[in-house]
Formats: structure tokens, sequence, C-alpha cells
């Protein structure tokens, strides 16, 4: 095992904040800089007022707070980062790409790229450089092409180490994960490698927890979790289309089937579709990753959980606007969360843009209340899927702070994401400032609809 006295980790995002700060918590011998070329994003991480850090995550700050100026830093200056490291994570974004071959499935690796150009140009001695970012298969190689014709001739060893935490969950995630995966090359270096790596984990993971593989089944093996939970959500959203039409309750085939130890409770909420950075684009570049291997049935196997996605939000705004009589057109229709889950701030690919956008289409107003998310990023998100102009947007979606100003003469309040805060309303005085015939498209099915009946709510649920 080599010593590891300083960690650099380049990209400060949900991935890389998080993950970082709990690996300077178990190992204040280590000093950890993260590093970010966005200045904004590194000066809110610096901020004295942890509320502004630029992730919210429950128990985050706490961390953040014991940990930030003793042993972790965050800076925009990235070369200083690589220079002093001894140890190297990539955590930067892996979208999908928008361009050129691939363009829409393939993950766009520009970024990372870069980040092995600059260690590649910076380094002035040997380092371990560790994949945190979710990567197609054989990235590695890619990796290892550059920075060994980097002409340094230093020796870069390149390990492939995923990360499995959920937003909303992240510090809970990390600090007791169902396991962490390691891979690296089977040769001595590489198993030195892995094996430094494996004991910054080992100061709180439990060894057993600490598995080790090659790395193309590492790589691999994140973007096939991903699908896994991705297909688990897509069938059970294809179940929920089907009791709709049968009556049957989504909600007790997923306690019924549960139960069967083979295939166990989680990940069996039906919803208004899956959404989140991770998800498509992994699932997508799956896809593209067997296309180009010539896989042709299987990528059309993966493709079919993003496909089913797709429908799921698009039945959940034509049901919207189905009970509407048909038209939304000019009509008010409130969102209760725009998050693309409960506990994050995190927006994207979430159902409410594709749900917001669908009705936008049919020339509805938007009133958007969540705890947690700005006006600025609404609009971003909304402009982004470059559908509507910017000032159409802005015409017919407002956001407020406070939900009881989002219902007031509203036709239909939709609810997108699952935060608790939903269940607790006075939902007696919500019922009182909405249009009658009052309707409710519960699309996570977390209100109480025997209540909400009760007060004259019509309820739409998932699956029921
Ligand atoms: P993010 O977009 O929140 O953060 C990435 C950061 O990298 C950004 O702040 C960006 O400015 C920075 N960056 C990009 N290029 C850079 C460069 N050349 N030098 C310095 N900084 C640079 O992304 P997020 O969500 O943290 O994801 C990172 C990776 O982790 C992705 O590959 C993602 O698939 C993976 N992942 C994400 C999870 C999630 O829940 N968000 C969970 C597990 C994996």
């Amino acid at each position: 095992k080599k010593e590891i006295k300083n960690i650099c980790c380049i990209g400060a995002g949900y991935v890389g904040g998080p993950t970082m700060a709990v690996i300077a918590l178990k190992n204040p011998h280590i000093k950890v800089n993260i590093v970010d070329i966005n200045e904004q994003r590194i000066q809110d991480w610096n901020d004295t007022d942890l509320d502004k850090l630029p992730i919210y995550e429950p128990g985050l700050s706490e961390v953040v707070e014991h940990t930030r100026g003793r042993n972790l830093f965050f800076s925009t200056d990235v070369e200083q980062g690589i220079r002093d490291a001894d140890m190297i994570f990539i955590s930067v974004n892996t979208p999908t790409k928008t361009y050129g071959k691939g363009k829409g499935q393939a993950a766009d690796l520009k970024y990372i790229e870069l980040c092995a150009r600059q260690i590649a140009s910076i380094a002035q001695r040997d380092k371990i450089v560790v994949e945190k970012s979710t990567l197609p298969v054989r990235t590695a190689e890619a990796l290892s092409d550059i920075l060994s014709n980097s002409e340094s001739g230093f020796n870069f060893e390149i390990l492939s180490n995923p990360e499995f935490l959920a937003e909303g969950t992240a510090i809970d995630d990390l600090l007791s994960p169902d396991r962490v995966l390691i891979g690296g090359d089977n040769t001595e270096s590489g198993q030195i490698a892995k094996d430094t790596l494996s004991s910054i984990y080992e100061a709180w993971v439990p060894k057993e927890r600490v598995l080790q593989t090659n790395v193309w089944s590492s790589e691999l093996s994140k973007l096939t979790a991903n699908a896994f939970l991705a297909q688990r959500i897509s069938s059970i959203n294809a179940m929920s289309a089907l009791c709709e039409k049968t009556e049957a309750d989504v909600d007790e085939i997923a306690r019924a089937i549960g139960m069967d130890s083979r295939i166990g409770p989680k990940f069996l909420k039906s919803s208004v579709g899956f959404g989140g950075s991770c998800f498509q684009k992994d699932v997508l570049n799956l896809v593209y990753i067997a296309k180009s291997y010539g896989l042709d049935e299987v990528a059309e196997y993966w493709d079919q959980v993003i496909k089913l996605n797709d429908y799921q939000k698009r039945r959940f705004a034509d049901r919207i606007i189905k009970e509407s009589y048909n038209t939304v057109s000019g009509k008010k229709i409130a969102f209760f969360g725009w998050a693309f889950k409960k506990d994050t701030n995190d927006t994207r690919e979430s159902a409410a843009i594709y749900v917001a956008d669908h009705l936008l289409d049919e020339d509805a107003e938007i009133v958007i209340y969540d705890p947690k998310v700005t006006e600025e990023r609404v609009y971003a998100d909304l402009e982004y899927l470059n559908n509507h102009s910017s000032e159409y947007i802005r015409s017919r979606v407002k956001i407020v702070n406070n939900p009881f100003n989002a219902v007031g003469d509203a036709h239909a309040i939709a609810v997108l994401t699952e935060w608790d805060e939903f269940k607790d309303y006075n939902w007696e005085k919500i019922y009182s400032k909405v249009l009658k015939p009052a309707n409710i498209f519960d699309g996570r099915n977390i209100l109480d609809k025997q209540e909400l009946n009760t007060l004259g709510f019509n309820v739409y649920n998932i699956g029921k």
C-alpha cells in the first residue's frame, strides 16, 4: 500500500462534494482538495452561511462544517490541486452528448478527457487516478492512453471507483454503503493502487464491503446497477397503466410482490416517472454501447426502459388534460414539487419538467411551489428543452415560495415530487382556494386519498 497524504477531487458537484466531505471526515490525516472550474460553485461551497452550500443534502452541512478548513478545502485552482495530490478523483459531469456521433445517447467524455490531459501536463510525480464519474466501459483505456503518452515518464495507475450514492440520502449512503467498488489492473502496481484506495474507505467501511474487481467489471457494474434500478421503476410503472384499466391497485401489487424474497420490496413505488441526472443518461449510454458492439437486441431491450418512462410522464400530463374537459388552455395548474425527488434541490431530468412542457404545448398556465428549487432553475430547465421561447415560458410559468399562493383559482393540483411536507398541509384551506371541481393529480401516490375525498377533492392516482 502507498501512503496517501493528499487527495484532489476534480468536480465539486453532487458526487464530488458529499463524497469527498465524508472521506475527509473519516480520514482526518488526509488533506482533501476539491477543485472546480465553476467559480460560483466554489464560492458557495466556501460560504460561511452553510445554508448557501450549492447542494442540499440532509446531513451534508454538518459534515462540511466539521471538515472544511480542517482537512477539506474547496478551490478553483485545479492545477495546484493536481500538483499536490497523491491520488486524484475525477468526478466531473458526463452528460449525454447533444451533438455529433452518438447524439442523444452516448456519454459526452470531453470533460473527462480534458481532466486527463491536464493531469498529464501538470503532474510532477506518480499518481493514482480514480474514475469517480460514471463512465462507459473501457473509458479507463482512453485515460490510460492519454496519461501514458504524456512524455512525463511518470506512472499513472488508473482505478474505477463508481459512486452508488442516491441523492436525497447521499450522506447516509456514504456513511454506510452497501458496498464500495474498486476496479483496477491485476498487475502488481494495480493491486497496490487498489489496496491503497481500499484502505481509505476501510477507515469506516467494513472490509468485506469493499469489493475489488477488474477495471472493466467496475465500470460496467455502475451502468448495470442503474439500468436494473431504472428497469424496476419502468416495470412497476408499466403495471400502473394496466391497473388504471382494471381496478387493480399498483401499491397493493407492489406490496404483494415485494414480499417475495426473490423480488424484494424496494424500488417498487409507481410514480409519474423517474428523473435525475443518472438513470436516463446511463441507460441511454448502455444502449449506445450495446449497439456499438452490434448487440442490437440488448440495446433494444434496455431502450424500452426509457421509452416506458417517457410514456409514463406523457400519460400523467394527458390525464390532467383529459380530466380538465380535454383542455387546459388558459387554465391554471398548480405544481407541488419540481425537484426530481424529495430532499434534494437537483432538478435534472425531473419528470416535472416534461409534464410542464407538455402542458405548455396545450397553453396551460403553471404555478410551481417547491421547497428547495429556485425560480431561475425552473426557467432554465424549461428553456433547455428548446421547445418554447423564453418569453412564452416566462409568461405562462410562475414560481411561488408558499404552497397556498400556488393554488388560488387553480383548475388542478399536480403532485410531482414526494416532499413529506405536502402530506401535512391544511388541505381544507387549499380546498377553499381552488376552483371546483377540485382535482388533484397525485403523481407520487403520497396524499391521503380518503381524507381528501371527504373534503371534496377528486383525487387521481398513479395505478389506481
Ligand atoms: P455535477 O454536474 O453536479 O458536477 C460536476 C462538476 O464538475 C461541475 O461542478 C463542473 O463544473 C465540474 N467540472 C467539469 N469539468 C471540469 C474540469 N475540467 N475541471 C474542473 N471541474 C470540472 O455532476 P454530478 O452529479 O456530481 O456527477 C458527476 C459524475 O458522477 C457523473 O458522471 C455522474 O454520472 C456520476 N454520478 C452521479 C450521481 C448523482 O446522484 N448525481 C450518483 C453516482 C454517480
